[in-house]
């Protein structure tokens, strides 16, 4: 993010091999393995619960760190990072967050680099081929780490919050999906259609264009806004209603072009996985307090909730 070609490619590829769709395929039964354990969690503790903190941010944030090999203990630090990150509120704040994150890496790599034998992480092998044999220098290695790391668990948490708790106000289609899980995949897409969590793609104009009788500059600065797009009405009939039976999958609420999410394999399967066990296993669930006490976050890089208190 944020780089261009020929850097950008450079990246990408190397990035590709880990995200595939068999890649994500084969992480399945461990995404389920951590799904069910904070269920299992949840319930042992509960009701009521806060189902943030509880399930829709350990389940990504675990499942990045095992891929990324980056030790889970150290979740809160980058957990609270990544927001202030995302949401400093100043940029002195972000940038300073962006610092300690460059700091902790910097850090982890030395550590990875003393090992003997190196970890099945995705890091671990970019520190021990690509940074040594010099494909990737440090600083590249670090913000890519970041992006990797913050990009893997703020989306993926928001969308499994709000996912959720848009599908406990639609109880209809709550219900039609319980009664069909096999909707569970296309209930992911038109949630990620409706939601557009990550709203706001920011581009410069490489020429001039074009569009509706107007003429965007080169050099001029472009936002894209995925949640108007998503909800465009000459591709998507009645787009406000959240409809399971629509084909929605070509949204682009995971970018568009050369930067398209490179975690969409993964991000699907993640929320394919923690939406069907959540409902499967707690028939009853519910919110804990009206929805309209219920606290969204701020305008924000990424949209979402802050807390999601649920009984069942
Ligand atoms: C539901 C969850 C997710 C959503 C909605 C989402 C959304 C997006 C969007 C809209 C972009 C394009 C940004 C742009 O063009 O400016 C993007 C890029 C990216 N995403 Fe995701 N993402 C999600 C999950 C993930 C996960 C799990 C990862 C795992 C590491 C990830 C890694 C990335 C990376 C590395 C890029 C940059 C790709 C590039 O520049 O070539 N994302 N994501």
């Amino acid at each position: 993010l944020g780089v261009d070609d020929p850097e950008h490619r450079v990246q990408r590829r190397m990035m590709i091999p880990s995200f595939t769709l068999p890649r994500a395929t084969a992480l399945r039964p461990y995404i389920q393995r951590i799904v069910d354990e904070r269920l299992d969690a949840m319930i042992a503790g509960g009701p009521p619960a806060d189902l943030v903190p509880a399930f829709a941010l350990p389940v990504p944030s675990m499942v990045i760190c095992a891929l990324l090999g980056v030790p889970y203990e150290d979740h809160d630090f980058f957990e609270g990072q990544s927001r202030r990150l995302l949401r400093g509120p100043t940029a002195a704040d972000s940038m300073d967050a962006r610092a300690r994150m460059e700091a902790y890496f910097d850090e982890l790599i030395d550590r990875k680099q003393r090992q003997d034998a190196p970890g099945d992480g995705v890091l671990d092998e970019l520190v021990h081929q690509r940074l040594a044999e010099g494909e990737l220098d440090r600083e590249g290695l670090i913000a890519l780490a970041i992006i990797l790391l913050v990009a893997g668990h703020e989306t993926t948490a928001n969308m499994i919050s709000l996912g959720t708790f848009t599908l406990l106000r639609h109880p209809e289609r709550l219900a039609e999906l319980r009664a069909d899980p096999d909707l569970v995949p296309a209930a992911v897409e038109e949630l990620l259609r409706m939601l557009s969590i990550a709203d706001g793609l920011l581009r410069v104009a490489a020429e001039d264009i074009e569009v509706a009788g107007e003429t965007i500059r080169a050099g001029d600065g472009v936002i894209f806004s995925t949640s108007v797009i998503n909800r465009d009405e000459a591709v998507y009939a009645d787009p406000d209603t959240l409809d399971l039976h629509r084909p929605a999958r070509h949204h682009v609420a995971f970018g568009f072009g050369i930067h398209q999410c490179l975690g969409q394999n993964l991000a699907r399967a993640e929320m394919e996985i923690a939406l069907r066990t959540l409902f499967g296993r707690l028939p009853g669930l519910r919110l804990a307090v009206p929805a309209e006490e219920i606290p969204f976050k701020p305008g924000d890089t990424i949209q979402g909730m802050l807390e999601l208190p649920v009984t069942w």
